[in-house]
């Protein structure tokens, strides 16, 4: 199997409150776009890497990730997250039948194993993705109360690369379009068509990098690994 894998990295990165999107903050000296798009670069199930920035960045980007053999392109994202997606899924070659899988370029320590993982499940079922199991316990809350406890074996959280026959995720997507529904991530949309979407075990390192303390758990963590 060789998928097409799309980093998306468009996005301005509000909470991170950086001068840069924040895919493009070094994080130990490397830009986190850099460091999400080498574990997809050694995944045996990955053919293709599409990068989607802003449009500012694609110079710097396509400077960054000119050494993977497996890049496709680098193009400028849209507005909301499924507008940044499209414009990587019109970097498909004609006819693309294989499995396409979505990665947040700001989750930088996917591991090659989870989105083998990931696009072997997708292949076999249209649709999967990673989810982690929710630690605290929850409380559904109205107007600063709760109202009721839930059982947490119920929920997981989602990670990424969620992985898709590409001809579902178009359809998928289509529809959504169509509906002028904006979904929160890609798994939405085929969950919206009534599709399965399978679940693989998430990994705890595949965190998503999001506010300044999550930038400093990710040095620590590489501090880390180098003193080990
Ligand atoms: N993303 C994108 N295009 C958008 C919005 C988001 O490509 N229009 C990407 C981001 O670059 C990021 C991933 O989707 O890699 C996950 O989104 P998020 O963590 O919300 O990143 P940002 O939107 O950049 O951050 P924020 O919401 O804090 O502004
Ligand atoms: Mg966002």
């Amino acid at each position: 199997m060789k998928g097409l894998a799309i980093l998306v990295a468009a996005g301005r990165g509000e909470r991170m409150g950086a001068a840069r999107p924040k895919a493009f903050l070094p994080l130990a000296g490397r830009p986190l776009l850099a460091r999400s798009a080498e574990p997809f670069q050694a995944a045996s199930s990955v053919g293709a890497i599409v990068a989607v920035v802003p449009p500012e960045e694609i110079e710097n980007a396509r400077a960054m990730l000119g050494g993977l053999s497996k890049l496709r392109a680098v193009v400028a994202g849209g507005a909301r997250r499924q507008d940044s997606v499209l414009e990587g899924m019109k970097q498909a070659p004609e006819g693309f039948a294989d499995v396409v899988l979505v990665h947040d370029a700001a989750r930088p320590f996917v591991e090659p194993e989870l989105i083998d993982a990931v696009a072997n499940a997708a292949a076999a079922h249209g649709a999967a993705l990673p989810v982690l199991p929710v630690v605290d316990t929850l409380k559904r809350l109205r107007d600063d109360r709760v109202v009721e406890t839930i059982d947490r074996a119920e929920f997981g959280a989602a990670q990424t690369p969620q992985g898709f026959r590409f001809g579902l995720l178009t359809r998928a997507y289509e529809q959504a379009f169509r509906d002028h529904v904006t979904v929160t991530d890609e798994a939405m949309a085929v969950e919206r068509l009534g599709e399965v979407v399978a679940v693989v075990p998430g990994s705890p390192r595949n965190r998503k990098l999001t506010t300044p303390e999550d930038m400093a758990w990710a040095e620590a963590l590489l501090r880390e690994e180098a003193r080990a």
